[in-house]
């Protein structure tokens, strides 16, 4: 029960406390950062030790940094393997991604989606606020995509997806595009763009002569997918978090 005699400062826990959990170091190393000014609260600037607060609700930055101090809110990167089918399960009984993460307790959103026969980075998180935003075509999330397809590809490729090439439903336009390598007849080419319409990348490929063998995606944002294996998951890092967070406005 909330204590009416009580200002909601003097209610929570300790900042120095819910940094600490949050594993931004021991609990004096924290009183240190919130001595040397570098921790905000709801966007107000903490200097002074003693603060309390709730974990689940205020925005703590550090650096301007946002640290997910929520209880049980988890934000998760997967390698899709090809052939799953995004989605937590399926009525026809196809292998999904909700396959991979059966064994966790959260009840898990998957970020967008990557078609079945794509591969690459997947955000899952039980943050139904930040799922939604980074889902958004308003938020113009970048996510880079490495494509195999059939070559030579000719030098103007690259022009006309940035330029912009009609699709059924509208132009498509890309924000960068790069030949990485070639061999006798396949070309790795990777591109990024920050729309989400269905089968974008496979159709604006498909449009100027190179329908896709092959498509990964390696980044969303500031999270790449590295070396992490296919099928796997990990948790994103703290400044990836941040990054995604600021992305979307949070
Ligand atoms: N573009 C596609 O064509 N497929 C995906 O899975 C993602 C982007």
């Amino acid at each position: 029960m909330n204590d009416p005699a009580r200002s909601p400062e003097e209610e929570g826990i300790r900042l120095q406390k819910v940094l600490a959990a949050a594993g931004l170091g021991s609990r004096r190393a924290c009183e240190a950062l919130i001595e040397a000014g570098r921790v905000s609260v709801n966007d107000a600037l903490v200097t002074a030790q003693g603060r309390r607060v709730d974990p689940a609700t205020d925005v703590i930055r550090v650096d301007t940094m946002r640290i997910n101090t929520a209880p049980g809110l988890v934000y998760l990167a997967l390698n899709k393997p090809r052939g799953y089918v995004t989605a937590m399960s399926d009525p026809e009984g196809r292998p999904t991604v909700g396959d991979l993460v059966a064994d966790r307790p959260e009840r898990l959103f998957h970020v967008g989606r990557l078609d079945a026969e794509t591969e690459g980075l997947l955000l899952l998180t039980n943050d139904g606020e930040l799922a939604h935003r980074l889902a958004h075509p308003s938020y113009e999330v970048p996510k880079t995509y490495l494509a195999e397809v059939l070559g030579p590809v000719a030098r103007d490729v690259g022009r006309r997806l940035r330029d912009g090439v009609e699709l059924d439903d509208g132009i498509v336009r890309v924000d960068s595009f790069r030949l990485v390598d070639s061999t006798a007849n396949r070309v790795l080419l990777e591109i990024v763009l920050h729309e989400g319409r269905k089968h974008i990348v496979r159709r604006a490929l498909a449009e100027v002569g190179h329908p896709v063998q092959r498509l990964v995606r390696t980044s969303i944002g500031p999270v790449q997918l590295g070396g992490q294996k296919a099928g796997k998951i990990r948790t994103l890092r703290r400044e990836e978090l941040a990054g995604v967070f600021a992305l979307v406005g949070m």
